[in-house]
């Protein structure tokens, strides 16, 4: 189709600044879901998004529009994820579009993500459209906002529109200046097929679904297709865009963007970011950006019952067919027998899988605390990514110990700071810049080891300034650091599930905030248990939990059945997550202690 009349766009804004309700009100405005059917977050596939407000799996939306001109137009909304584990994602939406809708919640102002998707979308070149949101809100000062985008970003605000994503009020302003502000697809259509891989997910019906842009040549059905990482080669057998549901095309050219099915059987075959282009007519040069992700967060997911083990084995099988970012490999555990390790792009993306394990697949599971991936130089010289701390090799045997590290972002409040640096510097950072936003909004930058962020950083932070911060990283190197693993000892066996590696110079400190957690969330049992952290052989830290009694039937004199009914449920509920440990049982919250211990 003519290029000139497409438009192709994706809304940008910090979490819960009003994306998804914005993109909702588009599709009402232009007719094409009917209020009626308004499911609210249309956008939002999966019941888990729809819950947690976040979109995790980036849609298309091909929606036919009559603009003020009387022309008609195809925008393309390409929907992305909103938060910092899913950034590549992110930045593959972003290479499809021309444009982006900048929404800034008006009673908010600019946050530490609105800032990093701009950089996204700066990065691709595109044209940035600033909305102002939620002016219903009486709260709401969009020229203050208007006024704090252009100093911390440099966009002009003169002619933004002020919007109610809620209500609709100027939603229609918004259309009308994608049409006019965002440029429309350049890109030959005579030129060998290129289209970018904005997204891919399993089908159980139709294999893998690739979600794609042509940026030059055409797509057409029954085509033979070629991916150009791997070079596999498939028959394009479905064609069509999410319009809002699926519709069928014969084909698509430059600047296009929907949806094709070629009996694909895994999303390795299709990986975000890769570009297809035609068999028997091959681009030389694939599009630029691709990158495979790689997963930065492991932990150890083991069923509560091994019995249960092929079922959760099951489980991280078909939920890896719809995530390629997600890894998993069998380990075991002397504490935990037999389980599994499972690697996460962050530790959203983390929460995300172990509540669909749990919600979709029934999975009863213990979680080990997370780990990032440390490097480890042997005397030999050899360098060994270690994703568990049980793993880490004897300390005569290592050479150097090399962590990773983030390059952290914090906006707050001016009256927070304080508060943010004590926290960055207890978490080991190193300061690279404050910035004034405004008067009273501050950007502090700090370099900071990525394990003392996955180690409990966000709840600190959102404490220290009552919830006012937010917080952007990126992952930027590997630095060699003091570490130590510490080990915990049960009744004087250490259990390698409870181990963790962390910084010598805060390793007392927190062996001894550690063992103290243990003793709190382990229950009591009818024997007296010592729990003991140490570093190698040294012991640092011990804690002892009394023996009581009885068991808890014994309490209830008399023949009430109901009372005792109760209390053995009871019992029964506390035991649901608990591993034996020898002849001690465990609670999932001593796995996850280390997370809480300082
Ligand atoms: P993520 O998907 O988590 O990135 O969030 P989002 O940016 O998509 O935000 P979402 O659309 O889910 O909106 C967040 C909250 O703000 C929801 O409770 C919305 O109902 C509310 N909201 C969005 N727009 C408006 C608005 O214009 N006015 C008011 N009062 N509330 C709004």
């Amino acid at each position: 189709m003519d290029t000139s009349r497409i438009r192709n766009f994706s809304i940008i804004a910090h979490i819960d600044h009003g994306k998804s309700t914005l993109a909702d009100r588009i599709l009402e405005i232009t007719g094409l879901i009917n209020p009626r059917d308004m499911r609210e977050q249309y956008l939002d596939r999966m019941d888990l998004e729809r819950e947690r407000g976040i979109t995790i799996k980036a849609q298309t939306v091909r929606i036919p529009y009559k603009a003020a001109d009387g022309k008609d137009y195809i925008l393309n909304l390409i929907d992305t994820p909103g938060h910092v584990d899913f950034s590549y994602e992110v930045s593959r939406s972003l290479a499809a579009c021309e444009g982006a809708l900048l929404v800034v919640d008006a009673t908010q102002g600019v946050e530490a993500q609105t800032l990093a998707n701009v950089f996204l979308a700066l990065d691709n070149d595109l044209e940035i459209i600033p909305v102002l949101n939620k002016i219903d809100l009486p709260s709401a000062d969009p020229e203050a906002v208007k006024k704090e985008i252009e100093e911390a970003i440099g966009l002009p605000c003169g002619d933004a529109v002020s919007v109610s994503a809620k209500t609709g009020i100027n939603v229609a302003a918004v259309l009308e200046q994608i049409i006019v502000k965002i440029p429309p697809p350049a890109g030959k259509a005579e030129a060998p097929l290129r289209a970018l891989i904005v997204d891919s997910w399993y089908d159980s019906y139709q294999g893998v679904v690739v979600l794609f842009r042509v940026m030059e040549g055409t797509i057409t059905h029954g085509q033979r297709i070629r991916m150009m990482y791997n070079n596999a080669e498939f028959e394009v057998i479905r064609l069509g865009a999410f319009s809002p549901g699926p519709k069928d095309f014969p084909s698509f050219g430059p600047g296009e963007a929907g949806f094709f099915c070629a009996n694909i059987k895994t999303l390795t075959e299709a990986r975000v970011g890769d570009t297809v282009t035609n068999a028997v007519n091959p681009a030389t040069e694939p599009l630029p950006g691709f990158k495979e992700v790689k997963p930065m967060v492991f932990c150890g997911l083991y069923p509560v019952d091994a019995a249960e083990y092929e079922i959760l084995k099951s489980a991280l099988e078909k939920l890896r067919l719809n995530d390629a970012a997600f890894t998993y490999e069998p380990e075991t555990s002397q504490a935990l027998g037999f389980g599994f390790r499972c690697g996460f792009l962050g530790l959203l993306h983390m929460e995300i899988i172990q509540e669909r394990l749990e919600r979709e697949f029934g999975a009863n599971l213990i979680a080990t605390a997370p780990s990032v991936i440390y490097k480890v130089e042997t005397l030999s010289g050899a360098i060994i990514p270690v994703d568990n701390p049980s793993k880490l090799p004897k300390t005569q045997e290592i050479a150097a110990l090399y962590e990773p590290f983030a390059r952290l972002e914090i906006h707050t409040p001016n009256e927070y700071v304080g508060g943010v640096f004590k926290l960055c510097e207890e978490k080991r950072g190193i300061q690279k810049d404050v910035r004034y936003l405004t008067a009273t909004r501050v950007v502090i930058t700090y370099e900071l080891p990525f394990a003392e962020i996955v180690y409990d950083f966000f709840d600190r932070l959102k404490s220290s300034t009552r919830g006012y911060a937010s917080l952007d990283y990126e992952i930027m190197d590997y630095r060699a650091s003091d570490l130590v693993k510490l080990d915990i000892l049960i009744n004087g066996d250490p259990v390698d599930a409870l181990a963790v590696i962390v910084h010598r110079e805060n390793s007392y400190k927190f062996g001894r905030a550690l063992a103290l957690k243990l003793k709190r969330v382990i229950p009591r049992q009818l024997f007296e248990v010592i729990i003991q952290a140490a570093i190698g052989t040294k012991v640092i830290a011990r804690e002892r939990n009394s023996p009581i009694g009885k068991n808890v039937i014994a309490k209830c004199y008399g023949g009430d059945i109901t009372r005792k009914r109760k209390l053995l449920e009871k019992q029964k509920e506390g035991k649901k997550r608990m591993k034996r440990m020898g002849n001690v049982e465990l609670p999932q919250e001593a796995f996850l202690a280390a997370l809480k211990a300082t």
